[in-house]
Formats: structure tokens, C-alpha cells, sequence
């Protein structure tokens, strides 16, 4: 194996894209692109308990998507409070612990309820740490992060002198975990879409052309074995 490389990712984010054109191709609604998106997402649980990989971050809502049709949201928020309520005794099972990232307090009310309540369900889990990004925009990620710098700096607990990249990272949503080591973007598309900006510096990207409702284990151990072959170089040379 070339150093550098470790064969198993800690952490893979996955912009999961597509659902609405898969929806489209079979004549269905666009939801019924989200509802198997929702079991392409549980698949992918499964494939990284199974590889240990630790962490698992997933695109469920931009902070761009709310401006999609009314219907659509409500839709989309109402899946989501479902697939918690319903995969919560599962999760625990799996030994998934929950977590989430983003501008929380905009989801509805019984949104939040249930996302604080599953969160709290697999708070003790020590398997795989499973990551919603929920109305997230990186770039917002940023500006909360030097919102919560310049407090830190206001309160006196830190010298504006000391700020360096460890220290921001510490002042972003994604502050507990690694950066990922791999992304995973369905539907061909080659862009960030606001994701992670800060985290993906050095991230291997793998894009498929298969649309998220069609991604399944295979193809997340395919991108896993890919990631595998990379060499990752940090800027420096070998
Ligand atoms: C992108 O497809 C997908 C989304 C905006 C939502 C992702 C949501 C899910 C997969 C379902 C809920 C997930 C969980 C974990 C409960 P798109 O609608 O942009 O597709 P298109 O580009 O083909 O229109």
C-alpha cells in the first residue's frame, strides 16, 4: 500500500444527488426520488458498520433547499421526521450513534423534536457516527465559525494572535469530528454544491454517474476500494 494511503476511510461524506431524476425517469414524484434516496441511505449505514469507517456525513438538506417548491420541503422534512422515528431502533442496533450539523433551529418544530430525540436514543452507540448535514451551507458554517471566534475573543478566552487552522476548526459545527477522507458524489455533477467547504481541503473525491436511489453497498465498497488506490500527498511531495 503506498503510505498515505489507508485502505479504509475514518470519515466518508457523501453528496447524495440525483433523486429527482431518478423519480422523473420511472414517471413517479419527486418524493418517491427521496423515499428510495432514504433507503439508499440506510444501505450506506449498513456498508460502512460493515467496513468500519467511523464517521459517515450525509447532504440530506442544503441551506439552498428550502428554496425548492413549498410542497417539496414539506415533503422532504416530513420523510426525514419519519425515517428518524422509524430507523431509531435500528440505529440502535447497528450500534449507530446520531449526530447532526447545520442551521438546526430552521427545521420545523417536530423536525427538531424527533432529530434531538434520536440523537439523544444513540448518544452512547460506539459504532459508526452517522452525520446529517440539515439545512447546511458551508459557507454559513463559516460565517457562524468566526461568529463564535470573535465571542471567544470578546469574552477574553482567546488572543486574536492565537487564531491559526486548528483553532477555527474548533469553531465549526463539524468540531468533534476528523475531516473526511473521501467524498462520494452521485449523478455525474462535478461540484461542492456548498458542502463542507472548509473540511474537503484534502478530501479524495470519487463521482459516480449513478443516481443516489440506485447507489448501493456495492458501489460504496467500489468507492472505498478506489480510495484505496489513491495516493494522498497533504501538498508535500513523497
Ligand atoms: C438531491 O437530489 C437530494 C436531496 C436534496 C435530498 C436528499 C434526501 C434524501 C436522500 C432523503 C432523506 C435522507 C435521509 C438520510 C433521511 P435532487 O432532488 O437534487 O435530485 P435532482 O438533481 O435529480 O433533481
Amino acid at each position: 500500500m503506498p503510505p498515505g494511503t489507508k485502505s479504509v476511510p475514518q470519515h466518508i461524506a457523501i453528496i447524495m444527488d440525483g433523486n429527482g431524476r431518478w423519480a422523473k425517469a420511472q414517471g413517479l414524484a419527486r418524493i418517491k426520488g427521496h423515499e428510495e434516496g432514504a433507503r439508499a441511505a440506510r444501505e450506506c449505514v449498513e456498508a460502512c458498520a460493515e467496513l468500519k469507517v467511523e464517521y459517515l456525513t450525509l447532504y440530506a438538506f442544503s441551506a439552498e433547499n428550502w428554496q425548492r417548491p413549498k410542497s417539496e420541503v414539506f415533503a422532504l422534512m416530513r420523510l426525514l421526521e419519519k425515517f428518524l422515528k422509524e430507523k431509531t431502533p435500528e440505529l440502535i442496533e447497528q450500534n449507530v450513534r446520531l449526530q447532526a450539523i447545520g442551521r438546526l433551529t430552521d427545521l420545523p418544530p417536530a423536525c427538531q423534536q424527533q432529530l434531538h430525540k434520536s440523537i439523544e436514543a444513540t448518544a452512547n452507540n460506539t459504532g459508526v457516527t452517522l452525520i446529517l448535514a440539515l439545512s447546511y451551507g458551508g459557507r454559513l458554517e463559516i460565517i457562524d465559525g468566526i461568529k463564535s471566534l470573535l465571542r471567544a475573543i470578546e469574552l477574553g478566552h482567546i488572543d486574536k494572535g492565537m487564531i491559526d487552522v486548528a483553532m477555527f476548526s474548533k469553531h465549526l459545527y463539524t468540531r468533534y469530528y476528523p475531516d473526511p477522507d473521501l467524498l462520494i458524489r452521485t449523478s455525474g455533477e462535478m461540484r461542492l454544491s456548498n458542502f463542507l467547504l472548509w473540511q474537503l481541503s484534502y478530501t479524495e473525491m470519487y463521482v459516480t454517474q449513478k443516481l443516489w436511489p440506485d447507489f448501493t453497498k456495492k458501489d460504496l465498497f467500489a468507492a472505498v476500494e478506489e480510495y484505496g488506490r489513491r495516493q494522498r500527498r497533504y501538498g508535500a511531495v513523497e
